[in-house]
């Protein structure tokens, strides 16, 4: 019989966190801890090419500096560990900071050294993390960990120089935090709240974060409203469209109606199981209470986009071609978010029977883009629904399978 550890106050035990990646977001997460936590850090670089960037930065004793919204911060990384060995990476914490399509690969590597009460989070999580975890956690046979998932990254940032500096140019007011078994969820959330000086707020199972993970409505939403026919076209680098500035009323509109039809689904879910889906919110709700002040005018959601400062700087992803500036399909907006996000909700909704045919649509078109094929005729049929993170790709066939498995409290 497995001995599950009840103990509700984790947090106060982490003595060791592990940072997972060495992209935008790692640098940024690692700049902060390194500041606020006295733990003993350490960075886990599965590519060996940025594990040998680290150190060469390292050994030189060359400062990190840390640029947030327009002032520098030189932070001392003097107890920083730094390793591309999965062994090493072993702690009370660990946190992926990779985009979900890495996900697997680092969590199949870090599994068999996980310990008892390891805290293992994704920030973010993206859509099915859960699943995912769930399953690979009980192949290793890890039955004591701790599931964790954070609603969003809480920062717009960008490396500067790699392992030397981050810009962080804006700062949500507030991310929505789960976990598994759910009733961790209080110490997780007030631990980060302490490490990263924001609001982590609790929600009641990591469904609610798979349902109200915005990045799968606003990055696929905005590439179909507002590019669609732009993908042709050659850009100078200067003439780059910012991204998020790009959204007008009729973009908007698209957003609204793909939020809508996932808050059907919510309601379905709750009318008919005893989960409660509060932390999901329509994009609108959740551009307010994330970003608050930093919009200036709140009137509509295209003018939220357009007016947010953590927004302004951002361009849409690009390629270089002869010389010049093409618009990347195959950028995380469309392979992370789709796969591991938007078509998550979907096959959620398959199974509540809600129909979805603005969400249908963006899929449908964004997968020509990308050449993968996931739905035949708007029903989850395609050759490449395998490697996504669909709830059916894990076994659970049912919401009555689904609703179990995030709130039981053992789930492995
Ligand atoms: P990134 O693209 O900068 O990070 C990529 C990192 O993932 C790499 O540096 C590497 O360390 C790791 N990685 C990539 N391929 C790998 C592989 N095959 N095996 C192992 N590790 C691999 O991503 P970023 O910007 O840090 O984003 C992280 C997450 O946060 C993503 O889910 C993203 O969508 C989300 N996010 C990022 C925002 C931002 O402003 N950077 C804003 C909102 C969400």
């Amino acid at each position: 019989m497995v001995n599950f550890v009840k103990n509700n106050n984790y947090s106060k035990d982490w003595k060791r966190i592990t940072i997972c990646g060495g992209g935008n977001g790692a640098h940024a997460l690692m700049a902060l801890l390194a500041e606020n936590s006295n733990c003993q850090l350490t960075l886990y670089l599965p590519l060996e090419q940025e594990f040998q960037h680290f150190e060469a930065v390292k050994n030189r004793r060359i400062p990190f500096r840390l640029i947030f919204k327009d002032k520098e911060f030189s932070v001392t990384m003097n107890r920083l560990h730094i390793t591309s060995n999965p062994k090493e990476a072993a702690a009370d914490l660990i946190i992926l900071v990779v985009p979900a399509f890495t996900h697997e690969d680092i969590l199949n590597a870090l599994a068999p050294y996980l310990r008892s009460g390891t805290v293992l989070a994704a920030l973010p999580a993206r859509g099915g993390f859960e699943f995912q975890a769930v399953e690979i956690l009980r192949q290793h046979k890890k039955e004591e960990v701790v599931i964790a998932g954070f609603q969003t990254l809480p920062w717009a940032c960008r490396i500067k120089e790699y392992a030397k500096c981050v810009e962080i140019y804006g700062q949500k007011k507030r991310v929505g935090v789960a976990s598994l078994p759910c009733h961790h969820v209080d110490s997780i959330s007030m631990a980060f709240n302490k490490f990263l000086k924001l609001e982590f707020l609790p929600y009641n199972n990591m469904l609610e974060l798979t349902l109200n993970n915005q990045g799968q409505i606003i990055h696929p939403g905005i590439m179909y409203g507002a590019f669609s026919d732009k993908l042709s076209r050659f850009y100078r680098r200067d003439e780059v469209p910012l991204f998020y500035r790009s959204v007008d009323e009729n973009s908007a509109g698209l957003l609204e109606a793909m939020s809508q039809e996932i808050l059907k689904v919510k309601k379905i879910i709750e009318d008919n199981s005893s989960l409660k889906l509060e932390g999901v919110i329509s994009t609108s709700q959740w551009m307010v209470e994330s970003y608050a002040e930093d919009i200036k005018d709140k009137s509509t959601l295209s003018k939220m986009f357009r007016t947010n400062l953590s927004y302004q700087t951002l361009r849409v992803p690009v390629k270089p071609v002869d010389g010049l500036y093409q618009i990347d399909v195959k950028s995380r907006y469309l392979t992370e978010d789709i796969p591991y996000g938007l078509l998550v909700s979907k096959a959620i909704a398959e199974l509540a029977d809600v129909p979805t045919p603005t969400i249908d649509e963006v899929i449908q078109r964004a997968s020509k883009w990308v050449g993968v094929q996931y739905l035949i005729n708007g029903k989850l049929k395609g050759k490449d629904l395998v490697k996504t993170r669909i709830p059916q790709n894990f076994g659970l066939k049912s919401l009555k399978a689904i609703t179990e498995m995030v709130t039981k409290d053992h789930p492995y």
